[in-house]
C-alpha cells in the first residue's frame, strides 16, 4: 500500500512539471506592471513612425508566469494620441487628440527574477474604432 502511494506521489510530481506554466492575473495597478507598461509606451513611441507621441490611458489585463526562473509579463494597454510631436521631449501634460482612435496593444515583457533588467516585446496594435469609455 506504501509503495503505491508513493508511485502516485512520483507521478503526480512529473505530471505537475511536465504540464505547462499557466498564466495567472495580476493587478493592474501592481508596481512592476505599471513600470513595465510605461517602458513599453516609450518603446512604442521610440520605434513608431507616427510623428505624435502616444500616452498610456489605462492598462487593461496583466498576467505573469514564473519558468526557469524568468517571468513573462503579458499586459494589455490602451494608448492614444496626443498633440505633442515628436520633435519635443515627452511630457504627461500632452493633450489627447481626440480625433484619433484609441489603440489596445498587447506587449509580453521578460524578467529575469531578481533583476531589474527588462526584455520587452510589442506583440501587436490594434485600433478600437468603438470609443472606451
Ligand atoms: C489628430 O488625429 C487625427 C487622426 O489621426 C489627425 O488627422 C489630426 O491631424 C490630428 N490633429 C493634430 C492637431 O495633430
Amino acid at each position: 500500500m506504501k509503495f503505491f502511494i508513493l508511485i502516485v506521489c512520483l507521478f503526480g510530481t512529473v505530471f505537475a512539471q511536465s504540464h505547462p506554466v499557466k498564466y495567472k492575473p495580476l493587478p493592474v495597478d501592481d508596481s512592476t506592471v505599471i513600470k513595465l507598461a510605461n517602458q513599453a509606451v516609450a518603446k512604442i513611441n521610440a520605434e513608431g513612425n507616427g510623428k505624435f507621441y502616444n500616452k498610456l490611458i489605462e492598462i487593461k489585463e496583466a498576467r505573469s508566469k514564473l519558468r526557469h526562473s524568468k517571468i513573462t509579463y503579458t499586459i494589455k494597454v490602451i494608448l492614444r494620441k496626443t498633440y505633442s510631436h515628436k520633435s519635443k521631449p515627452y511630457t504627461d501634460a500632452c493633450g489627447i487628440n481626440d480625433t484619433a482612435p484609441p489603440k489596445l496593444c498587447t506587449i509580453d515583457a521578460y524578467v529575469r527574477v531578481g533583476s531589474d533588467e527588462s526584455k520587452i516585446v510589442i506583440l501587436r496594435c490594434e485600433t478600437i474604432h468603438k470609443p472606451v469609455k
